[in-house]
């Protein structure tokens, strides 16, 4: 049965079906996106992170209790081990936040109450305190490297708001949190991206949450993955200090045989459902903010893209303008990126852990041929 070999993966797994899921339905052609069943559509408009977090870890919409329950339990875990402070402020300074953040969430490991529990409870119960410090994290070290202090937690405010406040140090306005809140509903998961499958392939070893977590951050760092926001911006600044052409300068990238980020995807072939909205936000935001170049400069793009590549915008070419206007720097937007989706890696881990085998998979072996022989060095 082990040696059972059944086919040749095509590269980059394109298509491959690995796992078994509940949590996430995906249809590419039709651009669906549905958590537990229920369209991305209807949670942007009517649901919150928080209540997001809770479909997805318990697998059904909460009664309102059920929600208020959850609410409270993150907002009791809004807080950091002063060692994890100690360490944000040591970091060699210039250290980007993806890998603070990614080292931090490796540490939280040592304060975690449950310690090395890996039993489903224990679980739930991690996933509820990394998404609370996750974003405490992200906050606190953008204070901490800009030499400011770091911001208590409001434990009344919604987990988009009291972010927004421990990074700003001001209550964000009810439109700036509505804003943040549907990102994050938006980004939250997303079936077996490259960083969900790396979190799934480290929980089968039957490690545990932190370490699964630490894997999927490494993987949502890249320009390919979640990386691909923060590029996005880096575009749409030069763009704006150069005062250059957007469509010109995208040509430029094409005609370099460059990929331009925030474009493109594996698995959807029409609109990524996720842009709707943050196309929609960016504009709204923008306007209401006194800063309309971000989505006119993005506007231009998208429809060049669209008629010369017939590539669609994805989740990240939308949220760059958003989360600047948001005034949230662009070495961060990965990082809220992570802010929302360890909802998303924490239920995989779960289910996957509910339920688990080995992740093992084969290789096509190219190589010389076997058997080749072994040379004394002398003889090389
Ligand atoms: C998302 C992505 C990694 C998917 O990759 P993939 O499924 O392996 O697709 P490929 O890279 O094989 O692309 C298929 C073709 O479309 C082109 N293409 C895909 N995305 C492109 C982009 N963003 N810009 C320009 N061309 C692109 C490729 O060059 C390739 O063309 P070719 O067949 O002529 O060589 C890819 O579209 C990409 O790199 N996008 C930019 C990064 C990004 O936004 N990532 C976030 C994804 S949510």
């Amino acid at each position: 049965m082990s040696s059972l070999i059944t086919n040749h993966a095509p590269k980059g797994l394109e298509g491959v079906v690995a796992t078994n899921s509940s949590i996430c339905y995906i249809d590419g052609d039709r651009g669906v996106l549905a958590y537990r069943g229920i369209d991305i559509h209807e949670l942007a408009e009517r649901s919150n992170f928080e209540e997001t977090c809770y479909l997805l870890w318990f697998g059904r919409l909460p009664k309102s209790t059920e929600l208020e329950n959850l609410q409270q339990r993150l907002a009791e875990e809004r807080h950091l081990d002063p060692a994890i402070i100690e360490f944000l402020r040591n970091v060699p300074k210039q250290a980007l936040p993806m890998d603070v953040l990614r080292t931090a969430v490796s540490a939280l490991a040592f304060y975690d109450p449950d310690g090395k529990k890996n039993d489903h409870e224990s679980n739930v119960n991690k996933a509820i305190r990394l998404t609370s410090q996750i974003a405490m994290i992200v906050a606190a070290y953008d204070r901490v490297r800009k030499g400011k202090d770091v911001v208590a937690p409001d434990r009344t405010l919604s987990h988009s708001a009291n972010f927004l406040l421990q990074l700003n140090d001001s209550k964000p306005s009810a439109t700036a949190e509505r804003a943040l809140d549907v990102a994050l509903i938006l980004h939250a998961d997303h079936e077996l991206n490259a960083s969900t499958f790396a979190a799934r392939v480290t929980a089968a070893t039957l490690s545990d949450m932190h370490s699964a977590i630490t894997s999927a951050m490494g993987a949502l760092k890249g320009p390919l993955h979640g990386g691909a926001n923060e590029a996005v911006f880096r575009i749409l600044a030069t763009i704006e200090r150069d005062q250059i052409d957007p469509v010109e300068y995208v040509r430029n990238m094409l005609a370099q045989k460059k990929k331009v980020p925030g474009f493109g995807h594996r698995v959807y072939h029409t609109e990524d459902p996720r842009a709707t909205h943050l196309r929609a936000m960016s504009r709204d935001l923008g306007k209401s903010c006194g800063q309309p170049q971000w989505f006119e400069m993005s506007d231009k793009i998208e429809h060049f893209v669209k008629a010369e590549k017939k590539l669609n915008a994805n989740v990240d070419f939308y949220s760059a303008s958003t989360y600047h206007t948001l005034g949230i720097d662009d070495d961060l937007f990965t990082p809220v990126f992570a802010v929302s989706r360890i909802s998303g890696w924490a239920a995989h881990v779960i289910e996957q852990l509910d339920d688990n085998r080995l992740i093992r998979p084969r290789a096509e072996y190219l190589g010389p041929k076997y058997p080749s022989r072994y040379v004394q060095i002398e003889q090389r």
